[in-house]
């Protein structure tokens, strides 16, 4: 089966990877992909929300399956696209519907859903520019410190946590006057978890799911996870304080009631379920949805799967995901993200990387913001290698990533020494 992947970042270069050891894949194409998918497949120039473009290469080029990495093309709808055009229904895309995927493009929708099916999550009102004075009781009404959160797509930096009640108002009125344009529209307000987070990430068919294996990711620039927030500077699997009684909660609570919520509103979900999770005292609670894997966290989840993941993309696609086969491996796995200084700030692109063909050994190099020119491989984003490596403990895996994160080289590379510290 041919395999069409849309995305370009280390989550996409993991995916592709996987795939690519499939017996069941043929040829596998990324659009637009990076230095390093091109080792594991074939790039193709076509933006990741390009539906003309990605609608005339799947028939020129026989693709028989569609799967999204990241979340802009859910949330515009590709799904939909394929299945209103005659000529693509057939062309199964591995990802929600337009309207299942604002179970991560409006957090008012992912919030009324929980709170319809009775999914543990903080509670919270949505304000608009004409309810702002009630936005200001509703922040009166709660203890320091408060979340506010964009309701749309804000690339990550939707959220705000403030620790003055002033400061709240001041960024509630700022929020909803549009510092995160039209996705600050509307604002949802929340009460604060205390907790440490995980995620867990779950296939789903529409009807039966399967869980891969959790992950935790260190998201600050800063070690001793400090400093702004990241798309993500490393991640570990399995997290220890994920144990068997945490995980029969987040099944009964959490992932069965989304899963069966999704079908009975008659929701059209076929992908993947990302859980931004929090345990407060032992119990979990949602604080996202994200309808993707996540990243760095793939480029560990990837590891740990042994099953042939396209059989059970498969499985996705035909509706019978109980039927396969999903082997986890039991070791450690972890990945440390090289990125450019200055990340998440401003950063110089452009820089020459070495040290990459001469690792081996259990680590994985997976490429996040590369690009190749003339045989060259350059740096072409904040975040721009995921070293992961297998350990029969986390701390024999990250010995290993941290030894190859210090023999890759590019001008002004930054890592964190500490992924997995506070565990
Ligand atoms: P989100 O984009 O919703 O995942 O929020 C980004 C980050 O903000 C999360 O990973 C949490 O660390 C933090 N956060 C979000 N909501 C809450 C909350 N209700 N309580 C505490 N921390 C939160
Ligand atoms: N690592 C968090 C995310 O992918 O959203």
């Amino acid at each position: 089966m041919n395999i069409l992947l849309l995305g370009s970042g280390g989550r996409e270069h993991a995916l592709a990877w996987k795939i690519a050891q499939s017996s069941k894949a043929s040829r596998l194409f990324i659009a637009p992909g990076n230095a390093g998918t091109a080792s594991v497949g074939t790039n193709v120039d076509i933006k990741a929300d390009d539906f003309q473009a990605i609608r005339m290469f799947v028939f020129e080029n026989d693709i028989n399956m569609v799967v999204v990495g990241p979340e802009d093309p859910l949330v515009k709808g590709i799904y939909d696209f394929f299945k209103e055009d005659p000529d693509l229904a057939s062309v199964p895309v591995i990802g929600p519907s337009k309207e299942g995927a604002q179970l991560e493009g409006s957090k008012d929708f992912a919030k009324a859903f929980m709170v319809r099916h009775g999914i543990p999550t903080a509670r919270y009102k949505t304000f608009t520019t004409e309810s702002l004075e009630e936005g200001y009781a509703f922040l009166e009404s709660l203890n320091a410190p408060y979340v506010l959160k964009a309701d749309g797509l804000a690339a990550g930096k939707g959220v705000l946590i403030l620790d003055d009640l002033d400061t709240a108002k001041a960024e509630l009125k700022s929020m909803l006057a549009g510092m995160f344009g039209t996705a600050s529209q509307q604002v949802v307000i929340e009460e604060y978890l205390d907790g440490i987070e995980c995620s867990v990430f779950v296939m789903t068919d529409g009807e039966h799911y399967k869980i891969l294996p959790e992950a935790k990711d260190y998201k600050r620039i800063g070690e001793g996870n400090t400093g702004l927030n990241t798309g993500g500077m490393g991640a570990i699997s399995p997290v220890p304080f994920v144990d068997a009684e945490f995980m029969a909660k987040v099944e009964d609570r959490i992932i069965r009631p989304t899963v069966d919520g999704l079908k009975a509103e008659k929701i059209d979900y076929k992908g993947f379920i990302f859980l931004g999770l929090i345990r407060v005292k032992g119990e979990p609670m949602v604080i996202e949805y994200n309808c993707r894997m996540g990243d760095p966290e793939t480029e560990v989840v990837m590891l740990r799967i042994k099953s042939d993941f396209v059989d059970l993309l498969q499985g996705v696609a035909d509706g019978d995901l109980h039927k396969r086969e999903l082997v986890i491996d039991s070791r450690a796995a972890v990945t440390v993200m090289l990125v450019s200084g200055g990340y998440p700030e401003a950063y110089e692109k452009d820089k020459v990387i070495t040290g990459l063909p001469a690792v081996n050994g259990e680590s994985i190099i997976f490429h996040a913001g590369t690009k190749s020119v003339e045989g060259k491989i350059l740096t072409n984003g904040g975040r721009v290698i995921a070293v992961s490596s297998y350990g029969t403990t986390k701390e024999e895996a990250l010995k290993e990533s941290f030894k190859v994160a210090k023999q890759i080289e590019f001008e002004k590379k930054y890592f964190r020494s500490d992924i997995g510290f506070d565990l």
